[in-house]
């Protein structure tokens, strides 16, 4: 089989999809392209999914801004990808397209991959800051994966509490402001970074000033350029260990290629690649 695979967004000339597929065609020594579909603002967006529709591809990634847009396209959507009201990735199977979002899974993924004994405890403490569609995928994935405290700090206090609604019964999510998060810091064992807020080029910018870390605490980001954000290297200074946000990249690229070919890439040293490119090296 040659696998057909695209990317469909806009705009997507710089995205690092194409060269992580490529990556893990060349691991599975398994045939095929992924290549960039980049939606033509001159037609309306039906008359784009029909061209990609007569390419008679085997799957492909949706990127921004058509997470949303592409829901009524499809033929089924999978249970996370309902949850979420967006699709990151669908598949061509049995003449359906087959919509998922492998965001939550694929940042569970990479954080277990640095931090494999972080999943061993359930009772760790965790914050997410951020209540957008990144902090709704992620604080999916770690709910369902039994997390007992997982709280939500965000500007705007109604969408965390959204966000809160998509708990299992049992939990109790504490939804606070940024402040009470920043002194309260001390609490959490995991503080995880989604808003785009240090993203280049206001490298400068942090949305949160750290104190007092708990012993071991992790302090993870889900900006990946820069790498090294202000939070990451403010939480550092502070004792916290970290956790980069290309990671999530890869791992979910991983769980989307597990659903369009059934095979799971192993990862070796692709974060430390992935890395020098993102540095410049
Ligand atoms: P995505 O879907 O990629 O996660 P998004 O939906 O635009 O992105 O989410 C943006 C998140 O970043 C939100 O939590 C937003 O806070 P609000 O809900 O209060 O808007 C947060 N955010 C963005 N810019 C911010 C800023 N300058 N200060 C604080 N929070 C910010």
């Amino acid at each position: 089989m040659d696998y057909r695979l695209k990317l469909i967004g806009y705009p997507i000339q710089h995205s690092l999809s194409p060269w992580i597929h490529n990556k893990f065609l060349e691991r599975t020594y398994l045939k095929g392209t992924y290549t960039l579909h980049e939606i033509s603002l001159d037609a309306s967006f039906d008359e784009n999914i029909l061209t990609l529709k007569k390419e008679e591809v085997d799957g492909f990634n949706v990127t921004v801004p058509y997470k949303e847009e592409i829901i009524p396209y499809l033929d089924m959507l999978d249970e996370t990808a309902k949850q979420m009201g967006a699709v990151n990735t669908v598949v061509y199977r049995e003449g359906k397209w087959i919509g998922y979002n492998t965001d939550g899974i694929g940042y569970l993924r990479s954080l277990e991959s640095k931090y494999p004994t972080f999943f061993q405890d359930k009772s760790k403490r965790i914050l997410l800051i951020g209540a957008g569609g990144a902090a709704r995928g992620i604080y999916y994935a770690l709910d369902r994966a039994g997390f007992d405290c997982i709280d939500i700090a965000n500007r705007t206090k109604v969408s965390a509490e959204e966000i809160a609604k998509l708990a299992t019964l049992s939990r109790n999510t504490k939804v606070v402001s940024l402040k009470e998060a920043e002194e309260g810091i001390g609490n959490y064992d995991l503080i995880i970074q989604t808003t785009s807020v240090g993203m280049k080029p206001n490298v400068d910018t942090s949305i949160f000033s750290f104190s007092q870390l708990k012993e071991n605490a992790i302090a993870s980001d889900i900006v990946y350029q820069p790498l090294q954000t202000k939070f990451l290297k403010e939480a550092e200074k502070n004792g916290a260990a970290i956790h980069y946000g290309h990671t999530m990249l890869l791992y979910q690229a991983q769980y989307a290629f597990e659903i369009w070919t059934n095979k799971k890439v192993p990862m070796d040293d692709l974060d430390l690649q992935l890395q020098a490119i993102l540095e410049g090296r």
